[in-house]
């Protein structure tokens, strides 16, 4: 199989793991700064990490290195449209256009995300065409209203909970 196809294979087997949906930010040059990220989880507990994976051309990595601190907010399914602007390359103060946010604990933190943490960055590994970011949790919050934004196979989607998942199947 080439390597192409191989690649388009492996979005497709990887793309069945579910997961949520954040807005890393960080301070940059002239404001805030920001990109669509769902490589991320829960490193460790002692001490608090977690790890977000940026590819090697993301605009807001050297930003997140440069001020050595960043913010995960986790959108709630109604963010859909802002995870779409943060995903793309229009100019980064652009994304920021009419999105409310506020300095927190020294990160951008967008307001009405379902959760957010701000995190020290504290190691940063090569991960192929990726770079790991691993950060310390300084800061962090969530509401206990509203659902998640899910990104599963590709799509964005809601989780429906309260319901047996049999009810979801078509028959
Ligand atoms: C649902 C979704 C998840 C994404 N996850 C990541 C990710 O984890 N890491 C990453 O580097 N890019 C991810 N991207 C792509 C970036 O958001 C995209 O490359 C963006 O343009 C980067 O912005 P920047 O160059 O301004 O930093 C994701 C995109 C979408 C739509």
């Amino acid at each position: 199989m080439a390597d192409d196809e191989r690649q388009r294979r492996y979005r497709e087997v990887i793309g069945h793991f579910a997961t949520g949906v954040a807005i890393v930010t960080a301070d940059g040059a002239d404001g805030p700064v920001g990109m669509t990220a769902n490589a991320l989880c829960s490193l460790s507990l002692d001490p608090l990490l977690l790890l977000v994976c940026f590819e090697n051309s993301a605009r807001t990595l050297p930003f997140v290195q440069s001020a050595g601190r960043f913010a995960v907010n986790i959108l709630r399914h109604e963010q859909h449209a802002l995870s779409g602007v943060f995903a793309s390359k229009i100019p980064e103060h652009e994304k920021f256009d009419g999105v409310p946010w506020r300095a927190q604990d020294g990160a951008p933190v967008l307001e009405n995300s379902l959760a957010w943490l701000v995190c020290d960055l504290r190691e940063v590994h090569p991960g192929g065409d990726h770079t790991i970011a691993i950060g310390a949790v300084a800061e962090m919050s969530h509401d206990d209203s509203g659902r998640p934004l899910v990104w599963y196979r590709g799509r964005y989607g809601v989780l429906v909970d309260g319901e047996p998942a049999e009810a979801r199947l078509p028959n």
